[in-house]
């Protein structure tokens, strides 16, 4: 059995060599009795990693897939730093505070009163900015007189949530009232979200780029409705945005779209600095418009790491090298920076969208919508014989994956694909998608299955 690098006998071939390693013992489920040499663990992990394919072709993931190597050098000399010891690294902290300070500054926080923090991603900021809003409601409720045993607090939210909503309401018993979404309107229906309100609603969830489609939900005219409800009750109700993917991308693309706390009624905000942030993954922000819509409860402060510095996180230890990689991007990129990536990704997505509407194939479900840069596309509604989970099957045999499934809810008849485009998609590769997922029709269309009715000239059937 091999033990150790001075097993493999020097004069053996390479391939020789990578066969001893395959042949290695390696017990699944319970530790090895002796340690092998660094070199040799490498190689078996490597090689159980193998098969894992090549992220940069998952078309699936809004996570960042690309970073550069000046930033991987950095994140690497980071690793062992721990973002919540706030005394042992107060210049990581400093670190932390600038882009807690800058994503404000993008998201039109009011100049002074604002507080943020770093976390693992949206979801623990989600998690934040829900118990925020139960800590908030309660409070206010409490003094209002409400009786807060008589039914379970509620939070409004389009269908279309991501699943971290239903985990936030189902750890914190929260009542989760979807708003459906359709086919003729496939972001938030915000006269049926106001419908929905009562004395025990936490808050209404605004997206920023919908998981399943990519699409914005009009968070100004969520703010104008709220508005004209506040007036007339002292039970008001906030916004909070999820802006996992949109909260870094819209500030550069669409500068002048009112959905940040330009709006009065939108108390916080979350992003992913592991998506549009350009981060490799295991970064997120939350900002909330002032002290007071961070209750108190939610802060602690610790003294058994040295020195008394307040949190407000669910997870403790982390590293903080994510933190030092999204300093890094924001200071080599700038704003112009970040609007040229986004731009070019933005002008990969319209190709990627054009080329498949001119296909003939598929129809664009947030043709219509502003959209972060995903194309969600599903068949047309003829009489093709195969299906959009051939053509993804048959596009990862070149290595692509694009994930297909259904809408939710009333919707879920509707099977659907999407193509995140990301700054690593570059239109040369996005070319040689649009070539294999064109060959995937024609092969498909070519095999057993039938033709649909009509051929237009690209052979394809309407
Ligand atoms: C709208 C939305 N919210 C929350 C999340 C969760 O984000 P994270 O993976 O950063 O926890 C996602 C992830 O895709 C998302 O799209």
């Amino acid at each position: 059995m091999l033990h150790g690098k001075s097993d493999v006998d020097s004069n053996v071939s390479q391939a020789a060599i990578l066969a001893l390693y395959d042949s290695f013992d390696i017990p699944k489920n319970r530790l090895r009795d002796e340690p092998v040499e660094a070199s040799v663990a490498t190689r078996l992990v490597k090689n159980e990693l193998l098969d894992e394919g090549n992220a940069r072709l998952n078309l699936a993931t809004f996570c960042s897939t690309f970073m550069e190597d000046d930033a991987i050098t950095l994140m690497f000399d980071t690793l062992e730093k721990n973002a919540i010891d706030k005394s042992e690294y107060p210049s990581t902290i400093e670190l932390e505070n600038r882009c807690v300070n800058m994503i404000a500054n993008l998201w039109n926080a009011p100049e002074k009163g604002f507080i943020g923090t770093s976390t693992v991603g949206s979801s623990e900021a989600g998690m934040l900015a829900g118990l925020s809003m139960k800590f908030h409601w309660r409070n206010r409720a409490a003094t209002l007189g409400l009786d807060l045993g008589r039914q379970k607090p509620n939070l409004i939210i389009s269908s279309g949530y991501q699943v971290c909503w239903e985990k936030f309401c189902i750890y914190w018993d929260v009542e989760l009232r979807s708003v459906p979404i359709s086919l003729t309107q496939i972001n938030l229906d915000v006269d049926k979200a106001i419908r929905l309100i009562d004395e025990y609603t936490i808050g209404i969830v605004g997206i920023l780029g919908q998981t399943y489609t990519g699409v914005y939900d009009d968070i100004k005219q969520l703010n104008e409705a709220l508005e004209v409800y506040n007036q007339g009750t002292e039970h008001k109700v906030y916004i909070h945005v999820d802006a996992a993917s949109g909260g870094l991308f819209v500030p550069f693309i669409q500068p002048k779209l009112e959905w940040d706390f330009r709006l009065k009624n939108v108390i916080s905000i979350n992003t992913s600095g592991h998506k549009y942030g350009l981060v490799y993954p295991g970064i997120g922000w939350i900002v909330w418009r002032g002290k007071k819509y961070l209750p108190k409860e939610l802060i602690f402060e610790v003294g058994y790491l040295g020195g008394k510095m307040p949190t407000m996180s669910i997870n403790f230890s982390r590293s903080a090298s994510p933190i030092v990689a999204q300093y890094y991007n924001f200071l080599r990129f700038g704003y112009n920076g970040f609007l040229k990536i986004h731009q070019y990704t933005q002008n990969v997505a319209s190709y990627v969208k054009n080329e498949l509407v001119n296909c003939g194939v598929f129809d664009i479900m947030n043709q219509d919508y502003d959209s972060i840069p995903v194309v969600c596309f599903k068949l047309k509604e003829l009489d093709f014989s195969f299906t959009l989970y051939d053509v993804s099957n048959f596009l990862e045999r070149s290595g692509w994956k694009i994930p297909v499934y259904q809408l939710p809810d009333h919707l879920k008849n509707v099977t659907v694909s999407r193509i995140v485009c990301r700054s690593d998609l570059s239109l040369n590769l996005a070319e040689h998608l649009i070539e294999d997922i064109l060959f995937a029709i024609q092969e498909l269309n070519d095999s057993n299955f039938s033709y649909p009715h009509k051929r237009d000239s690209k052979g394809f059937k309407h």
